[in-house]
C-alpha cells in the first residue's frame, strides 16, 4: 500500500492526541504536519501539549520535537507538507466550515472530526462499515468547491455509535422506533476526572446539543444520494437522552427499539454476529475483525471492562431481551475517542485511501 503524509490540525487537543498515538505505528500514514491555535504554534509539540497531555503511555518521542503550526496562518506550509488532514479543532462552527473548505480548495482533502459540516448535503458522514458508498458524493462535493483532490468527509457524533451500528443490521425487520438513553464519558467533553472534578459522584443530565444529533444524525446516515446531495432517512423515529456520567471513556446507550416485523432473539442474535462492512471485507488495518460483539453475562457490556474490545473500535453489546411497550430492549457500548472519534476518523481515511480518494 501507498504510504501517506498526513497533518493533523488541532494536534493538541485530547481527540488530536489519540490521532497523534493512534498514527505513531500506522502503516500507511506518516505524521508530517501538526497544527493548533495561534497560542501554540511555534512551540514544540511537547511544549504546546504541556499537562494537557490526556494518556497514561508518554508522547511518542517521534513527535517531542515537531514545531507546531498555526492551523490558520500556516495553512500553504501545511498543505504543502501533507497527502490529507485529519481534524479535530475547537472552534466556533461557522470558523471550522471555513477551515474545513480552505484546506479542501487548497486540494488537502479534510477527514474530520466536526460536526461543522456534518449536514452539508454534499459531505458524506460515515460510518465505514455502514454507508461507505455514500463516498460517492464527493464528486460533486468537489463541483462544487471547484477542486480537483480536495473534499471534506466526516465521521458522525460519538454518542450514536453505541447503537445505530445495532441497530443497522436490524433494518431488515422494519424499524418503527427506537428510544434511547446514552450515558456519555467526559473525554467526550474533552475532560479528565481532574479537569472535570464536578461529574465524581455525580450525573449531569444535560450535554449541549447531543439529544439532536444523537436522533438526527442516524437518519443522514441511513440517507441515499440524489443528484448529488444525500438525502436523509425519514424513517424510524429515533427519541433520545443523554446523560454525562462518571465514566474516563465508553459511551453506554440503552436502548428499546420496535419494529414492523418483530424478528425472535435469535435472529437479532445472528444478525449482529455475522455482520461485516466494506472495513473488515477489505482488511483495513483499523477494522476490528468482529465489529459487533454480544455479551452473554447479564453485567456485561460495561464501560471499564469492554470498551477496549477490537482495540477501541468495535461495537459491543448485552442484556436483549423482550420489552412489554418495545418489542426489544438491549444495551451498547462504544470507545466514545477511538470508534467514536479519531480511531472512527482513521478507519474512514483508510476506507478513502484504499478507493483511491487520497491519490
Ligand atoms: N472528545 C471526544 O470524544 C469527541 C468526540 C467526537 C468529536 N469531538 C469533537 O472534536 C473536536 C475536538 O475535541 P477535543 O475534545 O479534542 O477538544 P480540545 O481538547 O478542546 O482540543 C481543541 C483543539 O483545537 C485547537 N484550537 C482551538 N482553537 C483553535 C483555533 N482558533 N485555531 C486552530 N486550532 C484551534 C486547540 O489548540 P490549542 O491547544 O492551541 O488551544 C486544540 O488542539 C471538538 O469539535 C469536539 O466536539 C470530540
Amino acid at each position: 500500500m501507498k504510504q501517506y503524509n498526513v497533518g493533523v490540525i488541532g494536534a493538541t487537543g485530547m481527540v488530536g492526541q489519540r490521532f497523534m498515538l493512534l498514527l505513531a505505528n500506522h502503516p500507511w500514514f506518516k505524521v508530517t504536519a501538526l497544527a493548533a491555535s495561534a497560542r501554540s504554534a511555534g512551540k514544540t509539540y511537547v511544549e504546546a501539549v504541556g499537562d494537557k497531555w490526556s494518556f497514561d503511555c508518554p508522547i511518542p518521542e517521534k513527535y517531542h520535537a515537531m514545531t507546531v503550526l498555526d492551523a490558520e496562518a500556516d495553512m500553504d506550509k501545511i498543505a504543502s507538507a501533507v497527502d490529507f488532514v485529519f481534524c479535530a479543532v475547537n472552534m466556533d462552527k461557522a470558523k471550522i466550515r471555513a477551515l474545513g473548505e480552505a484546506y479542501a480548495q487548497k486540494e488537502v482533502p479534510v477527514v474530520s472530526n466536526n460536526s461543522a459540516h456534518r449536514f452539508t448535503a454534499d459531505v458524506p458522514m460515515i460510518i465505514p462499515e455502514i454507508n461507505a458508498t455514500h463516498l460517492e458524493v464527493i464528486a460533486a462535493q468537489k463541483k462544487r468547491l471547484g477542486t480537483k483532490r480536495g473534499f471534506i468527509a466526516v465521521k458522525s457524533n460519538c454518542s450514536l455509535q453505541s447503537y445505530v451500528p445495532l441497530l443497522h443490521p436490524l433494518q431488515g425487520f422494519g424499524i418503527k422506533e427506537a428510544a434511547v438513553c446514552t450515558y456519555q464519558a467526559i473525554s467526550g467533553a474533552g475532560k479528565t476526572f481532574k479537569t472535570m472534578p464536578e461529574i465524581l459522584d455525580n450525573i449531569i443530565p444535560y450535554i449541549g446539543g447531543e439529544e439532536e444529533k444523537s436522533e438526527k444524525e442516524p437518519l443522514k446516515i441511513w440517507g441515499h444520494i440524489e443528484n448529488g446531495e444525500i438525502v436523509s432517512a425519514t424513517s424510524p423515529a429515533i427519541t433520545a437522552q443523554c446523560l454525562r456520567v462518571p465514566v474516563s471513556d465508553g459511551h453506554t446507550a440503552a436502548v428499546f427499539v420496535k419494529f414492523e416485523n418483530k424478528p425472535s432473539k435469535e435472529e437479532i442474535l445472528s444478525a449482529w454476529a455475522n455482520f461485516k462492512g466494506e472495513p473488515q471485507e477489505l482488511g483495513l488495518p483499523s477494522a476490528p475483525a468482529q465489529f459487533l460483539k454480544y455479551f452473554e453475562e447479564d453485567n456485561r457490556p460495561q464501560a471499564k471492562l469492554d470498551r477496549m474490545e477490537g482495540n477501541g473500535m468495535s461495537v459491543t453489546a448485552g442484556r436483549l431481551r423482550e420489552d412489554s411497550v418495545y418489542d426489544y430492549k438491549f444495551v451498547g457500548l462504544s470507545h466514545n475517542t477511538l470508534r467514536g472519534a479519531a480511531g472512527g476518523a482513521v478507519l474512514l481515511a483508510e476506507l478513502l485511501a484504499a478507493k483511491g480518494y487520497m491519490d
